[in-house]
């Protein structure tokens, strides 16, 4: 799908990914972008800096997605490509002491951000897009969604349901025109990244958030489902699919060389 002429949607968009996403969709001559956040204030200087439009969403709660699908349609018409990009770190224990964590208030949180959100969007959307003949759905997922993250189980876990409900997404309505898109990347230097110790997520380079929204726009283009921004990615999903018993193996190297390197610290 071209972008040029398209209203779009991208969650998250005040900040980081979502910021640079706004902007690649903006130079790329979307007709309008709207963007979406908790973070209104940054929300709001994003819209202005492109032309764009401002709203207040928590993505984890179903009345903001259907207000925002709502209300972008009514003023800005039809909505053609929706980006669930929100998404929050959380819960990273380098340690791992339990897997399981201790609460659920860190899984209930990442269920609702990564996967009821992308859930919610295709709810309100599919029934309008199936109406127009198609649309597009860019989920920024991660490379965890399909490697693991260690450390991070209950964003790994979410990361993985969310490519899922992505597959599940494109299976089901690419008979009736809708694409989807997933994007998938290892670090990328946001505020996110920044938020946690430097891990393994970084071992092939961070790349900067307009290089991941370019490589975004590229593939939504080609209309690609899986849009590796890290090209090692595919190696290592290959590698995990042909011996899963030795891919566990050598994610538990890194985990006890973590461990260690950080029970020292
Ligand atoms: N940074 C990385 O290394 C990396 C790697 C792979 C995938 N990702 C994914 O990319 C996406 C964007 O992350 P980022 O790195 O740009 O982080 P970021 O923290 O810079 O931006 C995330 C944005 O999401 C917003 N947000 C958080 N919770 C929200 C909610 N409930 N409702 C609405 N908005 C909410 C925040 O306000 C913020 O503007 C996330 O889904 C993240 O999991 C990031």
């Amino acid at each position: 799908m071209q972008v040029a002429g398209k209203v779009v949607v991208v969650t998250g968009g005040a900040n980081g990914i979502g910021k640079a996403l706004c902007e690649a969709f903006h130079r790329a001559g979307a007709a309008k972008v709207v963007v979406a956040d908790l973070d209104l204030a940054n929300a709001e200087a994003v819209a202005a800096s492109i032309d764009g439009a401002a709203f207040k969403c928590d993505v984890g709660r179903e009345q903001d997605i259907k207000h925002l699908i709502e209300e972008a349609e009514r003023r800005f018409g039809p909505i053609d490509l929706f980006c669930s990009n929100a998404g929050i770190g959380g819960g990273f224990d380098p340690l791992s002491e339990n897997a399981g964590g201790t609460s659920d208030e860190p899984w209930a949180k990442s269920w609702a951000i990564h996967v009821m959100a992308h859930v919610y969007a295709a709810r309100h959307l599919v029934p309008k897009m199936k109406a127009r003949g198609g649309g597009y759905f860019l989920n920024t997922i991660s490379a965890a969604g399909l490697l693991s993250q260690v450390g991070s189980p209950a964003y790994s876990t979410t990361k993985h349901a969310a490519v899922g409900f992505a597959e599940n997404l494109a299976i089901s309505h690419r008979a009736h025109g809708i694409k989807v898109s997933i994007l998938c990347p290892q670090g990328v230097d946001t505020n996110m990244l920044r938020s946690i110790p430097k891990g393994p997520q970084s071992g092939d380079g961070d790349l900067s958030p307009e290089q991941v929204a370019q490589d975004a726009l590229k593939g939504i283009e080609q209309e690609t489902f899986v849009i590796l921004p890290h090209p090692q990615v595919l190696d290592y999903m290959r590698k995990k699919t042909e011996n899963y018993d030795r891919w566990i193996g050598g994610m538990a190297k890194i985990q006890a060389r973590m461990r260690e390197s950080y029970g020292k610290a």
